[in-house]
């Protein structure tokens, strides 16, 4: 489906089953407030802990978004299932493949200094005589975010439109071939992340840099593997629209409300559901209520 996710997508009350793979981790926008994330591109072990509250924020307010907006486009009792990289409790950043990017990306501004101070050395170190430099990386993030399982099952609740059905978490290799050679996971990784997030790169760093950035990457992430074989948290939960029901409010608790009940019954076919309940049995419309009856 093309289209922005955090706009409306589909005429009102459309849909039966919504499946959305691995996309709603993606945010509307970089957070803001990312200012002291230097030499990073996402949450890291050496963020400052603004940061990892900034994306948090920037993912609560996303994801209540997308869901109010799909219940919208969702008949009531449809469902929605949803697959996204989350992050494990035991491990708050739980992203070493964007940390190692952003190695790869220091390691490029590093080599761009030290030729840059040589007088001999050709200042076109990238073929196409682009550079990447420090404060380049300074200013780039991501607009990622991979949420814990509470994250995602507070902001269901708080939000109100969906029943949170299932929630099951698995995991998964970072090379979906997962082979006993390292160097070609190395290189099968660097080009699942290349197809993700080159756009990104290649708008703000040099779009020239990109072939020796993801052999580096390559490297670096062989080299990770070597050391530990870290794998994706994955999330998939299911999710059903609310009904809408009728609430057929009786004044006293002698009245039983049946004769309302039963044409409401006969005229809707069964299709919602109905419940009674007494406005004494509410605190503030009980006060009403008795206000009324005086006057
Ligand atoms: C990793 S791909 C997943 C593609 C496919 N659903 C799958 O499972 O293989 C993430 C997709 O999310 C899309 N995406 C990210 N943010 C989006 C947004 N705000 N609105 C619409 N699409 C978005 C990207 O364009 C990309 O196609």
């Amino acid at each position: 489906m093309p289209g922005f996710f955090y706009g409306r997508l589909f005429p009102s009350g459309s849909l039966h089953l919504i499946h959305s793979s691995y996309s709603v981790h993606w945010l509307s926008e970089v957070p803001k407030g990312l200012e002291q994330n230097k030499g990073n591109i996402f949450v890291a072990d050496t963020s400052p802990k603004t940061v990892f509250t900034a994306y948090r924020e920037q993912s609560r307010r996303d994801f209540t978004m997308f869901l109010s907006l799909r219940a919208e486009e969702v008949v009531p009792g449809g469902h929605m299932v949803l697959t996204l990289l989350g992050r494990c409790k035991t491990d708050p950043c739980g992203n070493k493949i964007w940390g190692l990017l952003a190695q790869s990306l220091v390691d490029l501004a590093t080599q761009f200094l030290k030729h840059h101070s040589c007088i001999n050395e050709s200042i076109f170190f990238f073929g196409g005589g682009e550079f990447i430099e420090g404060s380049d990386v300074d200013t780039f993030n991501l607009p990622y975010y991979n949420p814990c399982t509470e994250e995602t099952k507070a902001i269901v609740q708080t939000e109100g439109s969906f029943n949170l059905d299932k929630l099951r978490t698995f995991e998964l290799s970072w090379d979906p071939c997962n082979g006993d050679d390292i160097v070609v996971s190395g290189r099968n990784v660097a080009k699942s992340i290349r197809a993700v997030a080159e756009p990104m790169l290649a708008s703000h760093f040099a779009g020239a840099i990109i072939d020796i950035l993801f052999i580096n990457y390559a490297r670096r992430v062989t080299e990770h593997l070597a050391l530990e074989n870290t794998k994706h948290f994955n999330v998939a939960i299911l999710l059903t629209r609310k009904s809408i029901g009728i609430l057929v409010m009786k004044m006293t608790e002698d009245d039983s409300g049946q004769n309302v009940t039963n044409c409401l019954q006969e005229l809707l076919l069964d299709q919602l559901p109905i419940s009674t309940i007494c406005s004494t049995s509410l605190p503030g419309i009980g006060l009403n209520t008795r206000r009324w009856r005086r006057t």
